[in-house]
């Protein structure tokens, strides 16, 4: 299905881990519609070298960039710059860590230097991506930056844990910068609500395997994969969105727009 959507435009792709990543998939897609684009993620995430296998695939390059440093983002802010040869026309925000999450603590017992890490890296870090771009004025007109979240910010999700506060914080900022980019370069900012994904971040949540069955089960089309959400990327990052922004879109099969399932009554119906 190449059909050239993304020629000429160059891009950053943050948080492509392994071959599970969403942001992977998204590059993989990227790569395929035209696009040229810088990969990035955590000097730590990186110690496998996998990610270099992407590289290798996609034409790219990679930069590391710890999100929560402005050294880090600005140096890669740069170097993108001149490796693609001018300004992006698109950006991908695909990060999300709750140390709390990693370490089991429950919510009702939250430490909070983690939760402070946890909010850094997941939501205020893409704050902190759009400011670099913003004073470095990296983007071109009409781009589209896109940010990965998960409908634990609307609804309650127990197990998702503090993860939810990051997402609502994500999805808050999106809306306020979104305003911010429109204004000055018609620049739009929307995030994907997206299904549960099997990734390395996803099966981190406690209860996983139970979750995204359900999830499956509630949702009319099944739940979107992370293939399905690169496809989804594609579209907001091509021409045919540019009136798209400060929106968060729900892409999970008609979840969150059901009160219940047929099949998930089946399971609670007494004989
Ligand atoms: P993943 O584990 O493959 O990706 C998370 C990425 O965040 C990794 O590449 C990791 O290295 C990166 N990261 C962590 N700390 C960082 C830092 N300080 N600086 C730069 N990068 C850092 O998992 P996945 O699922 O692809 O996650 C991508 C996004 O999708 C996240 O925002 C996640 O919350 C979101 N999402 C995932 C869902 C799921 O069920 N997997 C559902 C809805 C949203």
């Amino acid at each position: 299905m190449a059909n050239n959507l993304l020629a000429g435009k160059k891009g950053i792709i943050f948080g492509a881990l392994n071959e599970d990543s969403i942001a992977w998939k998204i590059a993989e897609k990227a790569h395929e519609q035209g696009a040229q684009f810088v990969l990035t993620n955590a000097p730590v995430a990186m110690r496998m070298g996998e990610i270099n296998n992407l590289a290798a695939k996609t034409g790219s390059e990679v930069v590391p960039a710890d999100a929560t440093s402005m050294d880090d983002l600005n140096n890669l802010f740069e170097k993108a710059e001149s490796i693609l040869g001018g300004k992006l026309n698109f950006i991908l925000h695909s990060i999300g860590m709750s140390v709390n999450v990693r370490k089991g603590k429950e919510y009702t017992d939250l430490n909070y230097d983690w939760l402070t890490k946890g909010w850094d890296v997941s939501a205020v870090s893409f704050h902190r991506v759009m400011q670099v771009a913003w004073q470095r004025e990296a983007m071109n007109d009409w781009g589209s930056i896109l940010a990965l979240t998960y409908i634990a910010a609307q609804r309650t999700f127990p197990d998702y844990n503090d993860m939810a506060d990051n997402k609502a914080f994500l999805e808050s900022i999106a809306r306020s910068f979104g305003y911010q980019w429109g204004v000055r370069n018609k620049v739009r900012v929307n995030t994907i609500s997206q299904s549960p994904t099997p990734t390395t971040a996803g099966s981190g949540v406690k209860g996983f395997g139970g979750f995204i069955n359900y999830a499956e089960k509630m949702s009319p089309l099944g739940n979107a994969t992370a293939d399905d959400c690169a496809d989804y990327a594609i579209s907001l990052f091509s021409d045919l969105t540019r009136k798209v922004t400060m929106q968060n879109l729900f892409h999970d099969g008609g979840f969150s727009s059901t009160g219940v399932s047929e099949a998930v009554i089946e399971r609670f119906e007494e004989d």
